[in-house]
């Protein structure tokens, strides 16, 4: 049992007889002969079954399987050109493991309404299989990145006081005789601390945000990866993240085509992925949409509609930099050149898919953070702390955060995160 035999190893046992174990996806018969195709997660195997060359227990047993039945087969394997991975199995045993009777999610037309209900059995089909996969190498992409360049892997408190990005949408519960304790919204704050001890560091896993958007970017619960760099300003942040953007999607160019050909991802635009990125001020992008005719003043912060405008001038992704403070975080660096501004960037990505990055320069000097948080009414108390990593040995930082979701629907070009997730935290859904 511990070594089960997988479809995708059977290229290397033609003319082996070999048993595994799958689940039926489907099944065909023209009376004479039937196919099975099989799926494990790792591939899709047909198999042949010729009535006149097998037992009558098993031609009787392949007319009983249903959609996703799983069961145990043994056969020989052979070479064919025309299926997938390049072999088929002459089916000769065939065992039923588990019956499906009436599986809910048939090839007609679904509602997406119906399909997140079944988002538990909904996951085996094989665009949502291939999702997962581009997922899982965005993942490990993000990992080894972080890793070649000896950033610290810092795992950051997921509990935590009042501190975060936006006092209003945080999820509260409570914590023993302390009162509320609040779920992350970000590892930001913990991880310029972690910074100051170990120079290059990153988290990353998952973060809350009580947002009541019902829009195709927003869920309450997503992967956010963070790094934190001492020394590097907002110039040298934006330079990680072009690197670092370019580096997870040529890795799922190089080694995820096959799942981006299932999707139908035209992976033209994707090839370009390259740095540098353009970058434009937060200025400059107001006074063009302007002379679009776009609605926006100076001051506000930039709609998905303005992102989306934005993001068509280039076909890479752009970095828009130093907005007004009053759009952004308490945390970041005040611009010395024009104050009304702070150093920081969004990154958006092409093709109407908008900010996947927000990055920023913190601010490194005690009074003004302490200005900014007694301006914006946060908790002093609550943020004692992070004012100490200002009063012993401060020092210029920089990070961002990238959301996994959004980076993964973009790369799949699928309309809506929520696909990009396997069970999706939304404002109307927590089930299954
Ligand atoms: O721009 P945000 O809020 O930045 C931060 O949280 C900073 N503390 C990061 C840092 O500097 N260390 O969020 C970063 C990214 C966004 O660009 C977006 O990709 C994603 O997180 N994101 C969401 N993804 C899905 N659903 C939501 N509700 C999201 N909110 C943010
Ligand atoms: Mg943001």
């Amino acid at each position: 049992m511990d070594d089960v035999l997988r479809i995708k190893d059977l290229p290397d046992r033609i003319g082996e007889t070999v048993t595994l174990r799958a689940w039926v996806e489907k099944t065909r018969s023209s009376g004479k002969i039937a196919f099975v195709v099989l799926r494990d997660g790792t591939g899709y195997l047909q198999c042949v079954v010729p009535k006149g060359e097998v037992d009558a227990t098993v031609w009787e047993g392949v007319k009983t399987l249903a959609k996703e039945t799983s069961v145990q087969v043994t056969g020989g394997v052979r070479a064919d050109a025309r299926s997938p991975g390049g072999v088929e199995l002459g089916m000769r045993e065939l065992e039923v493991i588990g019956e499906s009777v009436d599986f809910p999610i048939t090839p007609k037309e679904h509602g997406t309404t119906f399909l997140f209900e079944h988002r538990h059995l909904w996951l085996r089909s094989r665009r949502q299989g291939a999702i997962m996969k581009v997922r899982h190498e965005v993942i490990q992409a993000i990992r080894d990145f972080f890793y070649e360049r000896d950033f610290c892997l810092v795992d950051t408190p997921l509990l935590t006081a009042a501190i975060g990005e936006e006092a209003g949408t945080l999820f509260e519960t409570d914590y023993f005789d302390l009162g509320k304790a609040y779920l992350a919204q970000t590892g930001q704050l913990y991880l310029e601390a972690a910074a100051a001890a170990l120079g290059k560091v990153y988290c990353f896993g998952p973060t809350f945000r009580a947002e009541k958007s019902k829009t195709r970017r927003h869920l309450t619960e997503f992967w956010m990866v963070e790094p934190e760099v001492a020394w590097y300003d907002s110039d040298a942040n934006m330079g990680l993240q072009e690197d670092f953007v370019s580096y997870i999607v040529q890795r799922c160019l190089e080694l995820r085509k096959p799942e981006l050909e299932l999707l139908e991802r035209d992976t033209a635009p994707l090839e370009v992925i390259q740095p540098p990125f353009p970058r434009i001020s937060y200025t400059d992008a107001v006074a063009k949409l302007q002379k679009h005719g776009q609605s926006i003043e100076w001051g506000r912060d930039l709609g998905a509609e303005d992102e989306t405008t934005i993001a068509t001038w280039y076909d890479k992704p752009v970095f828009v930099y130093n907005y007004p403070k009053e759009a952004k975080a308490f945390y970041m660096k005040l611009n010395p050149d024009d104050p009304r501004t702070v150093l920081c960037n969004d990154c958006l990505a092409p093709e109407g898919y908008g900010e996947i990055i927000g990055g920023s320069q913190r601010e490194d000097d005690h009074d003004t953070l302490l200005a900014r948080i007694r301006e914006e009414g946060l908790p002093e108390d609550a943020y004692g702390w992070y004012l100490d990593l200002r009063k012993y040995g401060t020092f210029v930082h920089s990070g961002f955060g990238l959301g996994v979701e959004r980076t993964v629907a973009w790369i799949c070009g699928i309309p809506h995160v929520r696909e990009a997730i396997a069970f999706p935290r939304q404002m109307h859904r927590i089930h299954p």
